[in-house]
């Protein structure tokens, strides 16, 4: 029970990776409030958090907006009387395969605004409230696509390297009000995120030409993954209730790999 007592607000928590850290940390013993633009399945992770005994809270935002911030934090300190933890998780990809010469201004405007503007709008929102309560943990959900800088996706890779950078920055100012900054890299994981994109790559990949979306992505794990082994969303969960954890309270402005030795 490493976060008896917390309040956690996980965005794009409706699924995949943001789902895995709404439900371990309501295992940890964290009540739980999920943020997303699908509010319907965000009730159904809602439930779930309850059936483990925690309070949860579905909340509608779309994290590109500023004032949707503003309104979740509201709600959440009126409902859950408190917030200790902000996992910015909700994230896009942007088409695969482009050369970049073939992305439009709207890739790079849409994945931008999504993956890296909405943490800017996150931080700016909550940043005042940790510095008053001189607490308050941080976790930015980047991804190994920023340091290995993918030329198959453009705007995601450096939209996740945006993340990092501003993970460490936010982690350097608030530092001294001891709130802890940190991201996390996840590998390659088989959410709807992966399922989109190997069905892309099926389809419009010559090299994987004949393959299932499975296949495709199963042929990813073994040419990029040192140890042969795709991540799951418990793999990235357990490293956020970690760094959620009083166990990591002097380790900030970091970005941890979850990956089976990618970017090493
Ligand atoms: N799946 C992977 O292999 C992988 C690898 C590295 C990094 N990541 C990152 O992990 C995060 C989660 O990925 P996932 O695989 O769970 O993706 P997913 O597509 O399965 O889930 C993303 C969730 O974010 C929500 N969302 C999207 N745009 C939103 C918005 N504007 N406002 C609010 N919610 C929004 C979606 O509704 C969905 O519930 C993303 O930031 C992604 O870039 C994923």
């Amino acid at each position: 029970m490493r976060l008896a007592g917390k309040v956690a607000i996980v965005t794009g928590g409706a699924m995949g990776i943001g789902r895995g850290i709404a439900l371990c940390m309501a295992k940890e013993g964290a009540d739980v409030a999920i943020a997303d633009l699908q509010v319907e399945a965000a009730a159904k992770v809602a439930d779930e958090v309850k059936a483990l005994g925690r309070k949860a809270l579905a909340v509608k935002a779309d994290v590109t907006k500023p004032a949707d911030f503003e309104a979740l934090f509201e709600t959440v300190k009126k409902e859950l009387g408190k917030i200790d933890i902000l996992v910015n998780n909700a994230g896009v990809a942007c088409k695969p395969g482009l050369p970049f010469t073939n992305n439009t201004e709207e890739d790079w405007d849409r994945v931008h605004a999504v993956n890296v503007k909405s943490i800017f709008f996150a931080c700016k929102a909550i940043a005042p409230y940790f510095i008053e309560r001189k607490a308050g943990r941080i976790i930015n959900i980047a991804s190994i696509a920023g340091p290995m800088n993918s030329p198959s996706m453009p705007p995601y890779s450096v939209s996740k390297m945006g993340v990092i950078t501003f993970t460490k920055i936010v982690a350097k100012e608030l530092a001294a009000h001891d709130v802890t900054v940190n991201a996390i890299c996840p590998g390659i994981l088989w959410t709807a995120f992966w399922q989109e994109l190997a069905d892309t790559m099926a389809r419009t990949n010559p090299q994987f030409a004949g393959m299932t979306p499975r296949q495709v992505f199963e042929s990813r794990v073994q040419a990029v993954i040192p140890m042969k082994r795709e991540q799951t969303p418990e793999d990235i969960a357990w490293a956020a209730v970690f760094l959620a954890s009083d166990q990591a309270r002097n380790i900030t402005g970091q970005a941890l790999h979850v990956d089976g030795g990618v970017v090493m």
